[in-house]
């Protein structure tokens, strides 16, 4: 068997103590268990958001209850209101929320830079004009870092220039060393690194000579883990999943690797295949209204007439608390009058996104992920012809091929 499992110990305050990992000795798919303060995080993982105002519809309560062993909290929203003085006081963002589990922060760079029109980015920072009340305020890595020091969290980002993954040309080039830069000044703003674990960013965009001359100088920096940033913006799925490969071929294999803003069952497959281990994106609660939820064919859209007198579950094979209590046809009624349905809804999504990564883990510890990947694509698409041509090389290069 290819598949080996190993015991690595005190890399970095990650792996913190020993850790499990399975690694694939002829592909770079693997499965580990990263020590977390709060508790041991099994991957490959889905984070979903888990901060008010974006979580709609689910308590953290629920959240605890599908099993979910981290979050993502939004230091933008945070930061801005109430502000960190007064998460500091009810004992960091995990008291506030009353989470017991583990909290990964973004830097707060990237909604501002999506969220506000005003803002400018310099050597300093990210310049912007509060929404709130107008005042310019000045986001710097030191700042990013001392808000996310304030809440509290369990992995902090650090503070990138962001740019969309579809420009091209210096700006890119600008912002992948400003980015290298900018991590310099959040490793030495740290006030807690032995609880509080910086993740740098790999910048570069689409462009493979400069995403790898980013990847040579964060690798150099001795941080607990690396993101893959600046990509699922709209590029061209080729060019992303090239520029995954491109990135986990030049990560260090004894840390964590975060794909940011990847969320669909098709490219978490894939890009677990390519040796990713954490994942996250707001797809799953953000269009709620529109009453589709997730399944292992594609996505079934229960306000749909078909549905107003089916008594199935969701997904009948699903053990979420939505499919063991209620019908499609209830769902379906109480979408017209009930806001309800979407919580529901969000529920199921969510289960079934942490159901996938787990049986995606569990697949890599038993030695037997191609076949996996093979079950799951008959069941997503309705033959062959129908996978997507990207989908089939990027797993191709890995050795797994579908047919
Ligand atoms: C894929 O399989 C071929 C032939 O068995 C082997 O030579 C190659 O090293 C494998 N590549 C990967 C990435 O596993
Ligand atoms: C569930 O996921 C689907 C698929 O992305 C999405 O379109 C839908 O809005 C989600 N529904 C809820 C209620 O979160
Ligand atoms: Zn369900």
């Amino acid at each position: 068997s290819p598949w080996l499992a190993t015991q690595t110990s005190h890399l970095t305050s990650t792996f913190r103590s020993s850790s499990f990992v399975v690694f694939c000795l002829l592909t770079p798919t693997r499965a580990c268990d990263l020590k977390l303060p709060h508790c041991t995080v099994s991957t490959p993982v889905f984070m979903p958001v888990g901060t008010q105002g974006t979580m709609k519809g689910i308590t953290v309560d629920q959240l605890d209850d599908l099993g979910c062993q981290i979050c993502l909290g939004n230091t933008y929203h945070l930061g801005m209101r109430p502000g960190p003085e007064l998460i500091e006081k009810a004992n960091g963002l995990h008291g506030f929320m009353n989470w017991k589990r583990n909290l990964l922060t973004d830097s707060g760079g990237f909604q501002m830079v999506s969220l506000v029109e005003l803002s400018e980015v310099t050597e300093e920072g990210v310049k912007f004009k509060s929404p709130y009340d107008g005042k310019e305020i000045l986001l710097s890595p030191e700042q990013s870092i001392a808000i996310q020091n304030s809440l509290g969290s369990d992995i902090m980002m650090q503070l990138d220039d962001v740019v969309s993954s579809t420009v091209t040309g210096p700006r890119v080039e600008e912002a992948t060393w400003r980015s290298i830069r900018w991590l310099d000044r959040c490793i030495a703003a740290n006030k807690n690194p032995d609880r509080q674990n910086l993740f740098a960013i790999i910048q570069g965009g689409l462009n493979a000579e400069l995403r790898k001359a980013c990847l040579d100088e964060m690798t150099k920096r001795d941080v607990p883990g690396f993101a893959i940033g600046g990509l699922s913006g709209g590029e061209e799925k080729d060019d992303f999943w090239r520029m995954v490969t491109l990135s986990t071929d030049h990560l260090p294999r004894e840390k964590p690797r975060y794909l940011m803003g990847v969320g669909y069952a098709v490219d978490l497959v894939v890009c677990v295949a390519l040796g990713c281990d954490m994942f996250d994106c707001v797809f799953p609660t953000r269009t709620a209204r529109f009453g589709s939820a997730l399944v292992p064919w594609g996505s079934l859209t229960i306000t749909k007439k078909q549905f107003a007198k089916d008594l199935q579950a969701i997904d009948p094979d699903c053990q979420c608390p939505t499919c063991r209590r209620h019908s499609r046809a209830y769902l379906h009624a109480l979408f017209k009058s009930d806001t309800a349905a979407m919580h529901h809804i969000t529920i199921h999504n969510i289960s079934y996104q942490l159901t996938l990564m787990r049986s995606m883990r569990q697949s890599i510890i038993d030695g037997r992920f191609p076949d996996f990947v093979r079950t799951f694509m008959k069941r997503m698409f309705p033959s062959p012809e129908q996978y997507p041509g990207w989908a089939v090389d990027a797993l191709g290069t890995v050795n797994i091929t579908l047919n």
